[in-house]
């Protein structure tokens, strides 16, 4: 039987296909028809059964919202500024100016600020890679020394306007290593979605086993290059490249468990074999798979949302309803990023989070 999935696949117009990942940076509410592209040419796949979804038995979870989760300017990264549309942050030694469509306010630093810096995201759609990129100062490399909290990692100019890092996940990720750490047993993490494997990082350095997923084969080469980088080499961390709800899937269907999952997905994506995801259709079985691959004792399961026209209420009810019967507490919001000039928050994106206790 076809899924809706393999319905869907290759539906999409071509041009969807090759077009920039959904940006994060983006506010909530706005959607965007683009993909995160995978890197591999999109091929027939062998059909998958729909998964039915019931709905679960017993007591939904305590809740507990709004809860926003803040980063503020530290030492590695800082919002410097914000406004007119765009937005003036602080990458380790690099000033950075980028779109932010949210900035609907004045710039609160003067011109002057704004022209110092070293990279300019330009946007320019007939630019390739670190083409999209002017840098007024002088020519930089595609990569520079980053840090989160002592991991050393790589900045990186990418085609999509990202830099290979997305701050705000810092409150989860300082979350997760405290789970980890207090948990005085061993903790199997799953990151799906996984990107430049900050948060794999994080999990390996605070003593967890982590399996992490992602789509693009450079997106995993960036993250082992980070591994790298940080000094983790020697950490257990399974860096694998597949559509995160096949990779789900099977692990449902091997008995394989995680303590904690991290799950942080596009609007739109596709995965190395052409696989869609859009999430609107695919999260609640995602959600529900994610739940079935729990361990025994399961820490923490957190979900991320960017770039969807959507609430954080939504994710928060799919979120309860799914753990419904396994106690602990629901948590959700908005993840914002606090800004050093004025002190506005910038929003980044809606969280919802199951925490054991
Ligand atoms: C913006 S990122 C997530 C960021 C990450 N959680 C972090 O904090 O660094 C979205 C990622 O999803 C990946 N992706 C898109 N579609 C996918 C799919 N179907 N299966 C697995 N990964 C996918 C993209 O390659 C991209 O790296």
């Amino acid at each position: 039987m076809k899924s809706s999935r393999d319905k869907r696949r290759d539906k999409r117009p071509q041009a969807d296909r090759s077009s920039p990942p959904a940006g994060r940076s983006e506010r909530p509410v706005a959607p965007r028809r683009n993909p995160d592209t995978p890197d591999t040419k999109p091929a027939p796949e062998p059909k998958a059964a729909p998964r039915v979804l019931k709905r679960r038995e017993g007591a939904l979870p305590a809740e507990r919202l709004p809860v926003i989760l803040e980063v503020s300017p530290n030492a590695d990264y800082a919002l410097l500024d914000s406004g007119d549309g765009e937005k003036l942050e602080q990458y380790g030694p690099y000033r950075i100016v980028r779109p932010e469509g949210q900035a609907i306010w004045q710039k609160a630093l003067p011109a002057k600020e704004w022209a110092n810096v070293d990279a300019v995201f330009t946007g320019d759609t007939d630019e390739e890679g670190m083409g999209r990129w002017r840098f007024p100062k002088t020519p930089l490399g595609e990569t520079w020394p980053m840090r989160h909290d002592g991991i050393d990692y790589l900045g990186r100019f990418t085609s999509f306007r990202h830099v290979g890092v997305f701050p705000e996940q810092g409150s989860h990720w300082d979350h997760m290593a405290s789970l980890i750490r207090n948990a005085k047993r061993p903790v199997k993490v799953l990151n799906l979605f996984g990107y430049t494997g900050l948060a794999s990082l994080v999990a390996a350095r605070a003593g967890a086993e982590v399996t992490h997923v992602d789509a693009s084969k450079k997106a995993i080469g960036w993250a082992r290059e980070n591994q790298l980088m940080a000094g983790l080499g020697e950490k257990p961390i399974r860096w694998i490249c597949e559509d995160a709800m096949k990779f789900a899937e099977r692990e449902e269907r091997r008995g394989n468990g995680y303590d904690i999952i991290l799950f942080d997905p596009p609007a739109y994506g596709r995965g190395p074999k052409g696989e869609v995801w859009q999430l609107f259709e695919d999260l609640p079985a995602l959600t529900d798979i994610c739940r079935s691959i729990l361990t025994p004792k399961p820490l923490a399961v957190v979900l991320t949302a960017y770039s969807i026209r959507a609430s954080f209420f939504a994710i928060h009810a799919l979120m309860r309803d799914t753990f419904a019967g396994m106690g602990g507490t629901i948590e959700s919001g908005e993840l914002i990023i606090r800004e050093k000039a004025a002190g506005r928050a910038l929003s980044t994106s809606l969280f919802s989070r199951w925490v054991a206790s």
